[in-house]
Parts: structure tokens; C-alpha cells; sequence
């Protein structure tokens, strides 16, 4: 941006603010010349909290009939028809039992007990975390977009999954208090830990990790027990372009191997310093879609083909043309379409393959 047009940009800036002042804005008294208070539709807007009391719940119903109709339609892509979930997302229903809803304690949650996976109905203390969680964050591909009695009906149908209320159900604002009385771990809080303290611990916070600063017998030397393999190591792209260029830590250079690799290749990972220096030219030509190091895939593995012509006198430049050009019948009847890839990829691939490929 050009001085003058910074200038500009500036008056407009000093303007707008004038002309908000006289009309809109309250400034701050808390904090003088800091932004200004909220109005109360901008408050009324951001507080939609509804606590364990149900204090701020909105009024509405919604029954399980209608929560099963839009269930399906905005639910259960993601959570599958019955709660069941996906294999990516946690599972909202099962694991909770009659006997649970009657002591207000999950059974399944209890030490030994052969449940797979926690559910949303089987953590739960407080309904209105469902509803809220609902209302503010679900469905995740839309959120805030479900009305009060939407969210109602969505709940009354993960609750009757769950055989906590009945089929024929209506949840409402003025039944959501009975409903919390049935809900399975109602009663599987408790406060005898150091975030909120309760009667237990005296109501006195103290840590819930002990530990000290070591003064004596430290250890001086640093023993790194575990590499990133070296086909991972450009899995990001090139660190060395994505970090800061000041301050003590920079981005390696994953375009080539690690320092240490070099020097002392490791061919049980299948990837040796020369072929880990390749690995992101691969990466980059998607060369390893159909062709794998140590594996046949839709083409040959590249040790197959750096065995066969390892001894050939031309080997580079008749890979360079083959790698471009692509081919068919060397290998069996699948046939390399030619490649997109720019002439010195294909000459460096191709000097590997032909001369440096490590076994
Ligand atoms: C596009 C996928 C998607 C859709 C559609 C979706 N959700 Fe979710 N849901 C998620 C994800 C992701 C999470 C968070 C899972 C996690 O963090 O473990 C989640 C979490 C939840 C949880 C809390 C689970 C727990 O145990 O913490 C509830 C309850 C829930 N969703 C209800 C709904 C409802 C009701 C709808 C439909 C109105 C819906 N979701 C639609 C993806 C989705
Ligand atoms: C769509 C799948 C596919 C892609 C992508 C692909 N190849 Fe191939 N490649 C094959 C097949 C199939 C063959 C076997 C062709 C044959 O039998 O002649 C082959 C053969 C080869 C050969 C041996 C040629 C010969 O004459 O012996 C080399 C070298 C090779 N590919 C390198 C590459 C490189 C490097 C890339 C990335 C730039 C690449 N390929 C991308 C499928 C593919």
C-alpha cells in the first residue's frame, strides 16, 4: 500500500468511528479508550449457555417421532441411524442399561467392565450438556442452524434411543427436569479432584500433579529413542519453507535426508539415503500410487526395476524416456500412462533407479 493511500485508508478509518460514536457505540468505562460495551442484542446473541439448573434453556418441545425424522435426515450420515456412529466419530447411545437409569450410575464405566467405547449417553451427568452441545456445536457440518424445538425433538430421540423415555415422548422445557432424574450417570460426577474441589478435598484446590525440580543425579545426556521413518519425513511438505526464518528453532530441510541418515542408511525401512532423497520427487509425480519400493503394485516395484537394469549401459537415458513416455508389455499388460513430470524429475529418478537405488 502506497503512503498516501495508507493515509487515506486512515481518515476513512477515523471517520467511520466518528460517525459510529455519535450514534451507536458505548464506550468502555471499565477500560477507557479500549473498544466499547456490548449492546444487548450483541449479548443476547453470544449467551445461549444452558447450565445443569437449565438456566437458560429456551421454551419448546419437540417429540421422538419428529427428532427420528430429522435424525435421519441431519444426524445419521455422521452418528448412523441408531447412535451407533461411524467408525470415525464417537457413538451417542448404548452401553447404558434399565438398572443404570434407576441408580443414576454406569455400569459399563466401572473398572472391568467389557464396554468398547464410551458413549455420549453413558458420560452424561447433566442433560443439559446434550441439549446444549446440540444447540450450539450439531450437526457439525451446520451448527446453530437447528430451531429450540428442533433440538428438543433430536434429544428426545438419542434419549429413547437410549430407552430413557418412551416412544410416544414429547421432551418440553417444562419435562426436561423429570428427564434429568432418568438420566443413566446422573450420578457419576464427582468433585473429589483438584479442578473443582469439593467437600472431599476440604474444598481446597491443590495439584493433581506432584513433582519437583530436579537439582541432584541429572541426567546430562539426551538419548533420542525414536525416528520419524524416513519415507514420513517430507510427509508435510518442506518444513523449512513453513517456519519462522528468526528465533533458535528452524524447519529441517526435509527435501533431503536427515544428517544422521545419510551416513548410515537403513535398509530394512526399505528406504536408504539415496532413496529417501528421491522420496519427495515420488511423492511430488505420484509415482508411488502405482508403484511401490519393495511391492508390486499396478506397475513394478521400483527394486525390480532398478535390479533389471542395473548392469545396462543406457539404462539412464532409456528410463528417462520411459518414465516420461510411459509404456507397455515389459512388465505384464497393465501399460504407464505418460507422465506430466518436468525433464530433470525424470532424469534424477532415473539416475537413481538405473545407478544409486539402495537395496
Ligand atoms: C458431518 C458429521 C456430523 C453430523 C452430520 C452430525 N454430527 Fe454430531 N458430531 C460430529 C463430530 C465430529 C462430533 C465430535 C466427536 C468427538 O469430538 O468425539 C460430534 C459429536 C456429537 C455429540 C457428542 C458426542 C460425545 O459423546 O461427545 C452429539 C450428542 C452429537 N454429535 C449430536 C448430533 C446431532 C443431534 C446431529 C444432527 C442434528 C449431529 N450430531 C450431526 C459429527 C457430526
Ligand atoms: C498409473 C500407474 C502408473 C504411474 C502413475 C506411474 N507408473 Fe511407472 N509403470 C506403470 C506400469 C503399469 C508399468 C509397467 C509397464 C510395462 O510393463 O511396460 C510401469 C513401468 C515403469 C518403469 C519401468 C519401465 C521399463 O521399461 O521397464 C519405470 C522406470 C517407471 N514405471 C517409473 C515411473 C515413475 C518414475 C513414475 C512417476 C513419475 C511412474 N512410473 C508413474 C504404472 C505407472
Amino acid at each position: 500500500m502506497s503512503s498516501s493511500s495508507a493515509l487515506r485508508t486512515g481518515w476513512a478509518v477515523a471517520l467511520v468511528c466518528a460517525a459510529w460514536g455519535v450514534s451507536t457505540v458505548h464506550a468502555s468505562d471499565k477500560f477507557p479508550g479500549i473498544g466499547r460495551t456490548a449492546t444487548p442484542a450483541e449479548v443476547k446473541a453470544w449467551d445461549i449457555d444452558v447450565r445443569p439448573d437449565f438456566k437458560g434453556l429456551p421454551r419448546g418441545r419437540g417429540s421422538v417421532r419428529q427428532g427420528e425424522v430429522l435424525w435421519e435426515a441431519k444426524c445419521a450420515s455422521c452418528h448412523g441411524s441408531f447412535g451407533e456412529s461411524s467408525e470415525i466419530f464417537t457413538p451417542i447411545a448404548g452401553g447404558t442399561t434399565a438398572e443404570d437409569i434407576r441408580t443414576g450410575r454406569v455400569s459399563s464405566l466401572m473398572p472391568g467392565a467389557n464396554q468398547p467405547q464410551r458413549t455420549a449417553l453413558m458420560k452424561m451427568a447433566t442433560l443439559s450438556t446434550l441439549w446444549d452441545y446440540i444447540s450450539r456445536a450439531m450437526p457439525w457440518n451446520a451448527p446453530k442452524s437447528l430451531s429450540a424445538d428442533e433440538v428438543y425433538a433430536v434429544t428426545a430421540y438419542i434419549l429413547n434411543l437410549g430407552s430413557i423415555v418412551p416412544a410416544e415422548f414429547t421432551l418440553s422445557d417444562a419435562n426436561i427436569r423429570e428427564v434429568q432424574e432418568r438420566l443413566p450417570n446422573r450420578n457419576g460426577t464427582t468433585t473429589a479432584h483438584a479442578m473443582w474441589p469439593g467437600a472431599e478435598l476440604g474444598g481446597k484446590p491443590r495439584p493433581d500433579v506432584q513433582g519437583s525440580t530436579c537439582m541432584r543425579d541429572c541426567k546430562t545426556d539426551v538419548a533420542i529413542k525414536s525416528f520419524l521413518p524416513d519415507y514420513a519425513r517430507n510427509a508435510h511438505g518442506q518444513l523449512a519453507d513453513q517456519s519462522r526464518p528468526l528465533g533458535a528453532s528452524r524447519g529441517a530441510d526435509t527435501r533431503r535426508p536427515a544428517p544422521e541418515k545419510m551416513a548410515n542408511s537403513s535398509p530394512e525401512q526399505g528406504a536408504g539415503a539415496a532413496n529417501a532423497t528421491v522420496m519427495p520427487v515420488l511423492q511430488k509425480n505420484a509415482c508411488l500410487a502405482c508403484h511401490g519400493m519393495d511391492s508390486k503394485r499396478i506397475g513394478p516395484s521400483f527394486k525390480d526395476v532398478a535390479n533389471k537394469y542395473k548392469d545396462h549401459a543406457d539404462a539412464v537415458n532409456y528410463l528417462t524416456g520411459k518414465i516420461k513416455g510411459g509404456g507397455q508389455g515389459i512388465w505384464g499388460s497393465m501399460s504407464m500412462p505418460p507422465q506430466a513430470l518436468s525433464d530433470a524429475d525424470a532424469a534424477q529418478l532415473a539416475q537413481w533407479l538405473a545407478r544409486d537405488f539402495s537395496p
